[in-house]
């Protein structure tokens, strides 16, 4: 038993299930309504109420190769994100989703997503970044599934509604604090904190799913929630496993000048483009075929390419110019409500009428807890690193199965969600038997995590969380930006791992526990820290530019010593160990010519 830094001791109350899932947006919910459906006793656990979690704020659309607009196919699909990945996405699990995103979409539609549909009443599919027909020789292909421009919205309020159906039991405001496993490593449950009455409640189950996101809250300008903090992420690294491909950290051209709010890549599908403050379409010039639809890497490095020549807009010249405004008002109003009103509150711009001001601000974590494609955690042991982890499992963006390699295509995020949530949900069926017993919880193991929960909450220094959290912020910003050098990341290495030092003198002045909002935003600090700190390593590491990855003093792709996925463990004491795992060339099936899918130079 553990006893509070008060005198009392923490009353923690167990619970029991085959499976419980860790976070409620599209990937948690997918995951949950599946294990549900299959007659598993289910807990999905959520810090946030299920359709606040951050998967309601994605816009554009799906992905899917359903050809409703024109020729597609899976081949297609596939092959755009294995370019799209700079050839470090894993060609398995990448063949997976593409040949299972059509069921997938379908399944949603079934389940009630209200799609935006075609004069023929078919889903309606928008063009997105690196999205092409003939293996990448054709025009731009209309991919991505949309709901106008509130496709995550659609998406998870649907699956709320699905997952009420099936028996799973919800646990609102719970905030994970730590995984619990065993002395011989696996998974037994999670030990979470209920927020609104400050009790401790530990979860035993036979399955552990981190469904818990991204953490671009570990940057000063994010298009994610506040409450992107990588919670699992960190719980993995506390856990002594290691992450993989911290460093392939996304920016989305198109955040909100200032506000770095999202405007949807989807803006540029219904014919949108960037100017410069010559009033030049500038992508033309570096991406001649694809130009405003290039990938979002591209385009995020000639943006900056542009502010840094001088040719940025505003009066610093520090931002771009993107244009809707000679678009049909009923397109942008029918196609593009949602963003018309981000524009309007957010950059006081009526975007009918006048260009947005826009700037690459991060988007998404292409790395994550590695897995295989049936989200089954895999962990480096004895020289084999794709030994599976006995009951955990990690979907969504918190996982890294690997399916975006270095650089993630718009639209792929949310079929990933469902393929691999749903993924999950059917290997679940397979390997947990309902019928067995629960494992008894190590109860060192709990100690453990209550202790580091009790050591923040009496945390007695003299630095804010938020001092802290702004400093991190600041230096993942500065020094692990779209352009990196091995001089910024040096530097980042150092200022990240001063600031993780500096945790033994932060401050935590609630010490209450009903809703103590200072305790729960520290907790998520040192989640972030855990993210920050393995991503600037493993950037520092990795010496040759790939993906989101654009370090200017390497600036070649290097297969021959790079095309390997990075693994990073980081111990209680900050240190970052490094080692690696291969990416896996072959696909499932031999449908695709490997010729279109082998390495060559990513033009578009
Ligand atoms: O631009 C967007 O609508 C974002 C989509 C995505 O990240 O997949």
């Amino acid at each position: 038993m553990v006893t509070a830094a008060n005198g009392k001791a923490y009353d923690v109350t167990e619970h029991t299930f085959d499976v419980v899932v860790v976070g409620a947006g599209g990937s948690g919910l997918r995951a949950t309504l599946g294990m549900a459906e299959q007659g598993l006793r289910t807990a999905c656990v959520t810090k946030v109420f299920p359709t606040r979690s951050h998967t309601v704020a994605a816009q554009g659309g799906i992905a899917a190769s359903l050809s409703n607009m024109g020729p597609d196919s899976w081949q297609w699909h596939m092959y755009d994100t294995v370019k799209g990945s700079d050839w470090l996405g894993d060609h398995d699990a990448i063949e997976y989703m593409v040949r299972e995103a059509p069921k997938a979409v379908y399944e949603l539609e079934h389940y009630g997503v209200p799609f935006s549909r075609t004069k023929e009443g078919e889903i309606y599919q928008r063009p997105f970044g690196g999205h092409t027909t003939e293996y990448g020789e054709g025009p731009p292909v209309q991919r991505t599934c949309a709901a106008a421009d509130r496709t995550g919205h659609a998406i998870l309020h649907t699956l709320y509604g699905q997952s009420l159906k099936h028996d799973a039991e919800f646990f609102i405001e719970y905030l994970a604090i730590d995984l619990i496993m065993s002395e011989e490593g696996t998974c037994q449950g999670i030990l979470a904190w209920k927020l609104d009455d400050g009790t401790m409640h530990a979860f035993k189950s036979k399955m552990v799913v981190l469904a818990t996101g991204g953490y671009g809250r570990a940057y000063f300008s994010a298009t994610s929630a506040h409450t992107c903090t990588g919670d699992g992420n960190a719980m993995v690294t506390r856990a002594g496993l290691p992450l993989q491909d911290m460093e392939f950290v996304q920016f989305h051209p198109t955040g909100i000048y200032g506000a770095g709010c999202l405007i949807t890549e989807g803006a540029r599908g219904e014919g949108g483009y960037l100017t410069n403050s010559e009033g030049e379409r500038f992508m033309e010039r570096y991406a001649p075929t694809y130009k405003d639809l290039a990938s979002r890497d591209v385009v995020s490095r000639c943006m900056t390419m542009e502010i840094r020549d001088g040719r940025g807009v505003g009066n610093d010249k520090d931002h771009i110019h993107l244009h809707l405004d000679h678009l049909p008002p009923e397109t942008l109003a029918e196609r593009l409500p949602g963003i018309s009103e981000s524009a309007r509150i957010f950059a006081g711009v009526d975007l009918t009428k006048e260009p947005i001001p826009v700037l690459p601000t991060v988007h998404y974590n292409m790395g994550g807890i590695p897995t295989n494609y049936w989200g089954e955690v895999m962990t480096l042991k004895d020289g084999n690193p794709d030994t599976k982890v006995p009951g955990l499992m990690a979907v969504g963006e918190a996982a890294c199965a690997s399916v975006h390699g270095a650089n993630r295509l718009g639209s792929n995020s949310l079929i990933d969600l469902v393929v691999f949530g749903r993924a999950a949900s059917i290997r679940a069926g397979e390997i947990v038997d309902p019928k067995s017993s629960n494992e008894n919880l190590n109860q060192a193991s709990v100690d453990k995590a209550l202790q580091r929960f009790d050591k923040l909450r009496n945390a007695n220094g003299s630095t804010r969380t938020a001092d802290l959290r702004l400093k991190m912020q600041k230096a993942m910003q500065d020094d692990a930006a779209v352009f990196r050098t091995g001089e910024t990341l040096k530097n980042g290495c150092k200022r990240v791992s001063e600031i993780w030092d500096a945790r033994d003198d932060i401050q935590v002045t609630d010490r209450s526990m009903i809703w103590n909002t200072d305790l729960v935003e520290t907790i998520e600090y040192e989640n972030l820290m855990a993210n920050a700190i393995t991503t600037v390593y493993s950037a520092e590491a990795r010496t040759e530019s790939r993906g989101a990855h654009a370090r200017e003093d390497c600036p070649d792709r290097d297969d021959e010593n790079w095309r390997k996925h990075s693994l990073s463990w980081v111990s209680e004491e900050g240190k970052v160990k490094l080692d690696s795992r291969p990416v896996h060339a072959d696909p499932l099936s031999n449908e695709i010519p490997l010729e279109k899918i082998a390495p060559k130079a990513r033009v578009y």
